[in-house]
């Protein structure tokens, strides 16, 4: 069990417990008035530095992780990896040993391989490892900036001053998951830290796109997608990982958006509060009528917008109490 992220790196959301992922999501919800601020810097990690190296492509994480890191004043490492010695066959070992070299803090890091981030983190056991995203295995900076947008959303329309700490906004809430699951690791953080802050989690796929271990997962597999519509306090979107070969998973794009795409017909069997979330980047059209994108209840891009005071408060907690020379 994780019970808290303080000086540790961030590799998984499973088996993180519900104050691990409070401490992050009010440690992100004290930053959220520095972002509104006309010079958005504070002098957190002014001296640190924080590599940033995506192999795989990023426009949300990877911007939004650079500008948490500059907001906290940590120096940014961004490597290029598609320009790198990495096209000239360098492993990701001695990439990961030429990068700390030149004196990095934190490695913030995506692979499409699963568990390339914990492998990194036993090349340097003395730099803070957070993963952006490993193969079909984990984003868990999404899953946690996915459960403050919701928290967020529900504590303004309670209407209080300020967004509640305990886990009462989660307790009992119906999310509903819907789409690729089989490939996403978006899911797989995401379904994690709901359980876990005690929601009621269903997902809706054709099977073709369900994990064979689905069983094992806090999760109940809907058999009537449409009834859950109607269930649901929260739908969150997923696309078809085209790139990991998920078009082959369905007959066709056009049957897929018939049987799971949350239609203009379909989001009209939304209650009117219901909340509607997608990580990006999506296919309108595909699992997303764009219409629907554009809705009032649609948080798609608040969610972009709290990546920035979420992933500030994880490198300001996997930094703290890091003293220089290594890991506290
Ligand atoms: N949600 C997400 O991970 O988006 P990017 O691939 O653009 O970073």
């Amino acid at each position: 069990m994780i019970t808290s992220i303080r000086g540790q790196n961030l590799l998984t959301l499973e088996g993180m417990s519900e104050g691990a992922l409070l401490e992050v999501l009010d440690t992100a919800e004290s930053f959220v008035e520095v972002n509104r601020r006309t010079i958005k810097k504070v002098p957190a990690l002014k001296g640190r530095v924080v590599a940033s190296i995506f192999f795989e492509e990023s426009t949300r994480t990877r911007l939004s992780f650079e500008t948490a890191a500059k907001r906290l004043s940590a120096d940014v490492l961004s490597l290029a990896v598609a320009s790198s010695s990495v096209k000239k066959g360098e492993s990701l070992r001695d990439t990961t040993a030429t990068i700390d070299a030149l004196g990095i803090d934190a490695v913030v890091m995506r692979h499409q391989s699963s568990g390339a981030a914990l492998q990194v983190s036993r090349y340097v056991p003395h730099v803070r490892v957070i993963n952006a995203g490993d193969g079909l295995h984990q984003h868990p900076t999404q899953g946690l900036l996915d459960a403050f947008t919701i928290r967020q959303v529900l504590s303004e329309r309670k209407g209080s001053s300020g967004v509640e700490s305990g886990l009462e906004m989660f307790k009992g809430l119906r999310v509903l998951i819907v789409g690729d699951i089989r490939h996403s690791r978006v899911a797989r953080s995401d379904i994690w830290a709901y359980a876990t802050l005690g929601c009621d989690v269903r997902v809706a796929a054709p099977g073709t796109l369900l994990p064979a271990n689905i069983e094992t997962w806090p999760v109940t597999v809907v058999s009537n997608f449409d009834e859950a519509l109607e269930w649901a306090d929260v739908v969150g979107l997923l696309r078809l990982q085209r790139e990991r070969g998920s078009g082959s998973f369905v007959p066709s794009l056009e049957e897929f958006t018939q049987t799971f795409g949350l239609t203009l017909a379909r989001a009209k069997r939304l209650g009117p509060s219901t909340i509607i979330m997608h990580p990006g980047p999506m296919n309108r059209g595909v699992e997303i009528d764009s219409k629907v994108a554009d809705q009032v209840n649609a948080v798609i891009t608040r969610q972009v917008a709290n990546g920035v005071p979420v992933r500030m408060a994880v490198l300001y907690l996997a930094l703290a109490g890091v003293r220089e020379g290594g890991a506290s």
